[in-house]
């Protein structure tokens, strides 16, 4: 049974039963206020029947019963009657005096209500004289005394009492007011209904149906909720899980499309070079190479071939070793620009061939200890600073060194004047395998492993690393390391 069914059902049976109630109540109520008692068992009936009058209205009843058992002829005077009936008006009851079948007196305030069809029959034993009777809609109860007024005269006495003069303001009222209040409760029922569909059945079917979106592996529908109760929060909830799957998935997918890029690069750059030594290699079978000076050409050429390669691998290694954080760090203290120097110093005989000038930028502070792997900062270095010299082909060929501390951290620059890189590559040559030159080309550039390789070193250390570059304009490469001490 649905939840939607048994919230109907709930809401009809709280309708229904409060009807019920509400109706007993209602007529108990006004059994008890009016005694007006048809359908109970003649309760009040019997009760009126024995108990018609109040003390007062009797002792009157009794003045009236004496006169006409000894002088009934006084009973035709209209003066005295109208005394005993403003008597009986006073205890709100009202006088009838009946001759044979005619009314010979009847109190003004019953004018209206048609007694002779209704009055009892003469009864001149007088065995039942107290009684109620029904005049169409009203309901009396009467003491009564049947007497002769002369023996062939009969005469009757009543003392009447309307007994429920509200009764049939009660009755008409009845049905309205059980029909309201049945209103006012499948009305209520009815909003009460809509608000739990519209709060929790709606929320719980856009749930559903996202999981089966879900299952079907589809994570790029939208769930929204504008409240902030517990299902809007279990919506909510639900939606940020969806993001968070579809995010995974979208990472998953990028990893998947890496990895493939990956392969096809490493295939690329292996292939190339042992596409060369094969060739050399059956040169040499062929007997092509056949002076010695040839086959020391071929040789060469394997060795230069091979020892790529072999390069090509041992970054790749390496590179793979720091994505997997698998490349302990030895940290050791060390100032930063005699570090530098040195490496700079290592690199000379290759600036001079090349022509390159290095500069270097005074800041007045450059005395920075950091803690840093000596080998792998070398390595960052010599990664930079041969991409300067790599990529920068005509004179003058300038490369300048700047050292700045900004928020307890020390920057260094390598600024170069070569070509620049264009503004669509700039965000790319960090990646793994990227360079800007698609061919990848051996004569312009490497493999693209040497900027990511320094990402990794200069991440490894807690720095930053980046690049500032325009087209002809040169390239500044720079990097962020925390300063350890300051011995100044
Ligand atoms: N100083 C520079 N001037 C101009 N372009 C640069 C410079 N440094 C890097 N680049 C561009 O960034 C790309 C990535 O550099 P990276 O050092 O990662 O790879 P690579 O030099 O091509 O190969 P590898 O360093 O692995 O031998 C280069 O291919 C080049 O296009
Ligand atoms: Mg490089």
């Amino acid at each position: 049974m649905s939840i939607r069914f048994r919230l109907l059902l709930s809401f009809m049976s709280v309708v229904i039963v409060s009807v019920i109630v509400f109706a007993l109540a209602a007529y108990s109520l006004s059994v008890a206020v009016t005694g007006d008692f048809r359908s109970i068992s003649g309760f009040y009936k019997v009760h009126y029947a024995v108990h018609p009058l109040s003390d007062e209205e009797d002792s009157l009843f009794i003045d009236l019963k004496y006169l006409a058992k000894h002088d009934p002829m006084r009973l035709k005077e209209t003066l005295l009657l109208e005394d005993y009936d403003q008597q009986l008006k006073m205890v709100q009851a009202g006088l009838v005096v009946r001759d044979d079948e005619r009314i010979l007196y009847q109190t003004p305030t019953l004018h209206d209500v048609d007694l002779i069809g209704a009055l009892p029959a003469y009864d001149l034993n007088n065995r039942s004289i107290r009684n109620t009777m029904n005049v169409g809609n009203r309901f009396f109860s009467y003491a009564k005394f049947d007497f002769y007024f002369s023996p062939e005269e009969q005469g009757s006495i009543f003392v009447i009492r309307e007994r429920s003069p509200f009764a049939e303001v009660i009755r008409t009222l009845l049905p309205i007011l059980i029909g309201m209040l049945a209103a006012i409760l499948l009305l209520t029922g009815w909003l009460l209904y809509r608000y739990v569909t519209r709060k929790i059945i709606k929320p719980l079917d856009a749930l559903r149906r996202s999981a089966e979106h879900i299952t079907e592996g589809d994570l790029t529908f939208q769930l929204h909720s504008s409240s902030r109760d517990e299902v809007g929060q279990l919506v909510l909830t639900f939606d940020q899980m969806r993001r968070q799957l579809y995010d995974s998935v979208q990472l998953q997918l990028h990893y998947e499309e890496n990895r493939k890029q990956l392969l096809s690069n490493i295939s690329h750059d292996l292939r190339t070079p042992i596409t060369t030594i094969k060739g050399y290699a059956e040169g040499i079978r062929d007997g092509v190479a056949n002076t010695p000076e040839k086959l020391d050409k071929y040789v060469g050429a394997i060795h230069t071939r091979a020892s790529d390669m072999e390069q090509l691998v041992d970054e790749l290694l390496l590179y793979s070793k720091l994505d997997l954080n698998k490349e302990p760090f030895s940290f050791e203290q060390l100032m930063l620009l005699p570090f530098l120097k040195s490496v700079v110093e290592e690199l000379a005989i290759d600036f001079d061939n090349e022509r390159v000038v290095v500069s270097w930028l005074a800041t007045g502070k450059d005395e920075f200890f950091v803690l840093a792997d000596r080998e792998k900062l070398k390595r960052v270095v010599v990664n930079l600073l041969s991409n300067c010299l790599k990529y920068m082909v005509s004179q003058p060929k300038r490369i300048t060194i700047g050292m700045e501390e900004k928020d307890g951290f020390a920057i260094v620059q390598i600024k170069d004047n070569g070509p620049g890189i264009h503004p669509d590559a700039l965000p790319h040559i960090f990646e793994r395998f990227y360079r800007e030159e698609p061919s990848r080309s051996k004569a312009a550039g490497g493999s693209g492993l040497g900027l990511a390789i320094a990402k990794q070193i200069i991440e490894g250390h807690g720095g930053e690393i980046g690049a500032e570059s325009l087209p002809q304009q040169g390239t500044t490469i720079y990097f962020t390391l925390k300063i350890f001490e300051d011995r100044r």
